[in-house]
Parts: structure tokens; C-alpha cells; sequence
């Protein structure tokens, strides 16, 4: 009863937003890529009259962030979100449009806009490669000006839910996956910065450290209200920590809201089956939306919040014989799809 009770309140406590952080108005950013035409001729024929193609990263983007959201920013591959996180942090200037980020514009006032935030761009690590992970920690405290007493603490911090210990003598190059981005993690945060950009942090990882990244961005943003945008492909990501999702496909912005009005549209599970007789498989049971067979196959689709995938997977071995199976997790491009197509 106790915990039912619980289970009602929302995951994220409400707050009153007051403060936008981050502001970016008819945002657009153009890549020019050139044309090498063939040969020595090509060559020569670039070289004095330059061709080129634009491409469309980001498109008129009109976004704002407030000071304590863990903002989703997602879209399929090519979409445009490392692009807008690069404009954003100020790495990339735009080609058109306004940012304000935490009163500043981040582009015009990098060193500034520095000390405001933390950047992790998963598998590229920020790191000195042959240092040891304390060195590399010693220097980022001595840039961001922290002092000894907010940093032994910190670390201690930090150590607690990401486990540096335990690797925290070894060079940065010896480092796993895991064991690198919880290091950038943990530096991207090291100086309390207002604002983290997170782009891809969980990339390649295994569930456990997964999840240890998550409770290090979820702890951080409830303890010291650090507004996160993170961009990712893992939808396990963005339902742990994300209220606010925006959704980018083709550089242009298809969807910013509640993670909640999204939801429904990517509950749907897909259990795949190698079954004996596929051609006698029949199913009614509640929750489930579409039997298909294709290739040998036998695809189900189901709503999870209606039937969970052990109840599926029992009710169908009381008639049929399963060779095989797997459950498939709905993916981010299947949600942008199911949004480009059917709209909002
Ligand atoms: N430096 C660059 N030069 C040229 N084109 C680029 C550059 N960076 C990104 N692009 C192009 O811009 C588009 C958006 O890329 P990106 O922002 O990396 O997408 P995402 O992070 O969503 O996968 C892609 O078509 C990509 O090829
Ligand atoms: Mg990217």
C-alpha cells in the first residue's frame, strides 16, 4: 500500500521553471562541403572555382532550457544534435540565428562560457591520454579554479556512485570504455558547472555502467539543480532521466514536449519467435496489437503496460513450441518514424 502510494508521485519532483538557460532563436547552421572533381583536372578546376554543397546540419531551431531540466534530445543519425551541441557549447559558430546561454553568447564568449559548463562527447574523450586519471583530474581543478576543499570532496563525491578508485593511478589510455566515460563524467561536473551537455555519454556501454552514468547525471541534477541535455539512442536514457524530450530529424525540431505525451507511441515491445508451425500461430490476448509473419519468423507486437513479455511468452508456450526468441526494445529511430508519419 506504502509503495503504491510512492509509485504515484511523479518519478521527477514538480518545480516551477523560472530561469531559461539556454536560448537559441531561428538557429541554423550550413556546412559547405566541396566538391574534389576527378583527377588532375578536377583538381585544377576546383582550385579556381571552388564547388561546393550545403548541407543542412540544423534549420531554423528555436529551443529554450530551464535551469534544472534534463532535457532528451534525440533523432536519428545525422539529425543535427552534435551540430547543435557544438553551437551551443561554442565550439561551432552558427550560421544564422541567436544563443544565449546562461546570459552569454557562447561563441563571442568561449572562456567565459567555459567555466559555466560541462561537455561530454561520448568515445571522444577530453582527457590527456598519458596521464594518470588523478593528473588529468589535478589539472581540470587547477583550469576550473576549484579549491582543494570543494575538490577532495568532490571527488570523494563522485567516487561513491562512479568508482574512480579503481583506476584512479592508471594512465587515461589504459582505461576500458566504462571506465573512460565515467571519468568524463565525472569531469564534466568536476567544477559544478550550471549546465552539462551530455552527447552520447552511454554509447557502447554495458547495462551496469549504463545505469551508474545515470545515477551520477540524476544525483547531480537533484542536488545541485545542473540542467542537462542529453543526446542519445538509448531510449532506457531518456525514460530514466528525462522528463522533456525534443526530437530532431533533418536538422529541423519535430517534437519538444513531455516525454509523456511521447510514450505510448514507443511502449510497444516486439517479441520475435522462431516458432514450430508458424502457419497455425494465432494469438488473443490482451495487449497484444499485430502478429506477423515474415522469413520464418513470427513477430509479435505488444503493449507492455497492458501484458508483460514473461505473461506473453507463457501464455503462448501452453500452445505452441518456441525454437527460439528475442525481444526487441523499440528504438529512436522507430519513434521518429512513427512521428514523421503520423504526425502529432
Ligand atoms: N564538420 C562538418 N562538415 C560537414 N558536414 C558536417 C559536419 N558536421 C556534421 N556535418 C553534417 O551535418 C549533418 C548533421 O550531423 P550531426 O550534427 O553530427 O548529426 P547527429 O549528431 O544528429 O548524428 C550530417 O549530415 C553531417 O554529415
Ligand atoms: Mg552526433
Amino acid at each position: 500500500m506504502f509503495f503504491g502510494c510512492l509509485g504515484a508521485i511523479k518519478k521527477h519532483s514538480q518545480k516551477e521553471w523560472t530561469m531559461t538557460l539556454i536560448r537559441a532563436e531561428n538557429l541554423s547552421k550550413t556546412f559547405k562541403i566541396y566538391q574534389q572533381g576527378e583527377g588532375v583536372k578536377g583538381y585544377l578546376k576546383n582550385f579556381f572555382k571552388r564547388e561546393y554543397e550545403e548541407v543542412k546540419a540544423v534549420e531554423d531551431l528555436n529551443l529554450e532550457i530551464n535551469e534544472g531540466e534534463i532535457v532528451g534530445y534525440i533523432g536519428s543519425n545525422g539529425a543535427g544534435k552534435s551540430t547543435t551541441v557544438k553551437m551551443l557549447t561554442g565550439i561551432l559558430k552558427p550560421s544564422e540565428g541567436e544563443i544565449e546561454v546562461n546570459g552569454r553568447n557562447p561563441y563571442e564568449e568561449r572562456k567565459k562560457n567555459a567555466m559555466d559548463i560541462g561537455v561530454v562527447f561520448g568515445q571522444k574523450t577530453q582527457l590527456w591520454w598519458d596521464l594518470p586519471v588523478k593528473e588529468s583530474f589535478r589539472l581540470l581543478k587547477e583550469i576550473y579554479e576549484v579549491t582543494d576543499e570543494d575538490y577532495d570532496k568532490r571527488i570523494e563525491e563522485f567516487d561513491e556512485v562512479l568508482q574512480l578508485s579503481e583506476f584512479w593511478d592508471q594512465p587515461v589510455r589504459k582505461l576500458s570504455l566504462g571506465q573512460k566515460m565515467r571519468c568524463e563524467l565525472a569531469a564534466a561536473f568536476l567544477h559544478h558547472p550550471k549546465i552539462v551537455y551530455l552527447d552520447e555519454p552511454t554509447i557502447g556501454l554495458d547495462i551496469a555502467v549504463k545505469e551508474r552514468i545515470r545515477d551520477f547525471i540524476r544525483k547531480m541534477n537533484r542536488e545541485k539543480d545542473t540542467t542537462v541535455m542529453l543526446t542519445t539512442h538509448d531510449m532506457d536514457d531518456i525514460e530514466d532521466l528525462c522528463e522533456r524530450v525534443v526530437v530532431l530529424d533533418g536538422g529541423k525540431k519535430i517534437y519538444d514536449g513531455q516525454l509523456d505525451s511521447l510514450i505510448d507511441r514507443f511502449t510497444s515491445r516486439r517479441l520475435v519467435m522462431d516458432v514450430k508451425n508458424p502457419e497455425e500461430f494465432k494469438l488473443t490476448i490482451e495487449g497484444v496489437e499485430s502478429v506477423e509473419k515474415e522469413n520464418g519468423e513470427t513477430e509479435v507486437v505488444f503493449n507492455r503496460e497492458k501484458v508483460s513479455a514473461a505473461d506473453l511468452m507463457s501464455e503462448i508456450l501452453q500452445d505452441y513450441e518456441v525454437i527460439d526468441f528475442k525481444i526487441k526494445e523499440p528504438d529512436i529511430d522507430s519513434v521518429v518514424r512513427k512521428i514523421y508519419n503520423e504526425g502529432l
